[in-house]
């Protein structure tokens, strides 16, 4: 079956970006000129998702607005000839159906997940996190739906990270692999060094089926007394095969402050329009300290 569906969650506190996110979703912080979350909303595009759902909260309704028509400042970008800024404010409205859904308590990204069981219904869906941006040739998801097509079986988004970093992330064990792809036995989410059974870790891009709604419905409070999707998938495992694909391209996670900075220095070198200048500027500076 096709993927057309895609479920972006964003409905975090994003605590480790305060004070910029007290009043503002970290979804909404620009990379370069973008927020965060188009770029991602960009690469489910792309890879020809149809629908996206973007799981929200109470304070983020600047993200539905983003995506949303600005009649007022069309008026007036057309009123003042400013014909490419109308036509890059009207793509982005233009750009794709976006649908959006109050998580009301912020119980974990399980949880979160949980409440895209409408949109859902039974096909099979993308998940992008809202706060993780991959820079890529092809779209990771669409790499990803590509396996998804050759094995019909849930597909997570994976890296080898390095072992002081396994504790930030959902960690796989495998038994085996084929090239890219690692046939997924038993997960664990934020494991100690010493608990975590290798160094592969889950990145923020995810093909789940519909089953996982039923099990997310049982599945109790886990790490940080948060709903896991991870503890979900674990349980997937009982009733069906799921595989870990290692994709192409490189991850930034916009999430915390040392990320944020990385992102926004590589993707500012990438630029064409910006890239020369900014990098002799870099250059400049770096020769005075
Ligand atoms: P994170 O743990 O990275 O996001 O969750 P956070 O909770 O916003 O960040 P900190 O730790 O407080 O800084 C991963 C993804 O899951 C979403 C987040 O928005 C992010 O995209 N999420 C998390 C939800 O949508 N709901 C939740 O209850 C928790």
């Amino acid at each position: 079956m096709k993927i057309k569906k895609a479920v972006i969650p964003a409905a975090g506190w994003g605590t480790r970006l305060l004070p910029a996110t007290k009043a503002q979703p970290k979804e909404m912080l620009p990379i370069v000129d973008k927020p965060a979350i188009q770029y991602i909303v960009e690469e489910a595009v792309a890879a020809g998702i149809e629908d996206i759902l973007i799981i929200t909260s109470k304070d983020k309704q600047s993200i539905e607005d983003h995506f949303d028509i600005s009649q007022a400042l069309e008026d007036a970008l057309e009123k003042q000839g400013k014909t490419e800024l109308l036509e890059m404010v009207q793509d982005i409205s233009e750009m794709i159906t976006i649908h959006s859904v109050r998580q009301k308590e912020q119980k974990g990204l399980g949880h979160a997940i949980y409440c895209a069981k409408t949109f859902v219904g039974d096909d099979p869906f993308a998940v992008l996190l809202g706060d993780d941006i991959i820079h890529s040739e092809k779209p990771v998801i669409q790499q990803m739906i590509e396996i998804y097509e050759e094995k019909e079986a849930p597909i997570l988004g994976c890296k080898t990270v390095p072992e002081k970093d396994v504790s930030k992330y959902g960690i796989v064990n495998y038994s085996r692999r084929d090239g890219d792809v690692y046939k997924v036995e038993d997960m664990v989410e934020k494991p100690s060094a010493a608990e975590a059974p290798s160094n592969l870790g889950i990145l923020g891009r995810y093909i789940i089926t519909p089953e996982i709604f039923d099990i997310l419905e049982n599945t109790p409070p886990g790490k940080g007394g948060e709903i896991q999707l991870t503890d979900a998938l674990k349980t997937m495992l009982d009733q069906r095969e799921v595989f870990g694909y290692d994709f192409e391209g490189k991850r930034y996670d916009v999430g915390n402050k040392m990320g944020f900075l990385k992102t926004t220095v590589e993707l500012a070198l990438a630029r064409e329009d910006l890239g020369p200048e900014f990098k002799q500027y870099l250059k400049d500076l770096t020769e005075d300290f």
